[in-house]
């Protein structure tokens, strides 16, 4: 599962799409962590696709990650700012990709 405290853990290293990058990131194989209020760790995620379809504010936007180990996409939550903290992409994400900051 996706560190909750990333943001301590982990260097930022850079931007894309206009979201935080956390690393390690050394491509294709480690893409390390997309975004801060809404997160999504690329390494962990399977582009189950569940996030983007259900998240309420359309949060995500599919990315293609080519040669990734685990998937050939993922999702970006390139409108993070929009988040309403419902849950539900944390509650639904079935490899648990995806940390909510609510508080
Ligand atoms: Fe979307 Fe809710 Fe997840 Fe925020 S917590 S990104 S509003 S599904
Ligand atoms: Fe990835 Fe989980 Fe969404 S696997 S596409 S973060 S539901």
């Amino acid at each position: 599962a996706i560190d909750s405290n990333f943001d301590q853990n982990r260097e930022r290293a850079g931007e894309e799409n206009g979201v935080a990058v956390w690393g390690p990131v050394d491509p294709p194989e480690k893409l390390g962590i997309h975004g801060t209020h809404v997160a999504v760790d690329y390494d962990i995620c399977l582009a189950d696709g569940a996030c983007l379809e259900n998240c309420p504010v359309d949060v995500f936007t599919w990315v293609d990650t080519p040669d990734h180990p685990v998937s050939e996409q993922k999702v970006e939550p390139t409108n993070e700012d929009q988040c309403i903290d419902c849950m539900l992409c944390v509650d639904i994400c079935p490899v648990d990709a995806i940390d909510v900051d609510a508080s």
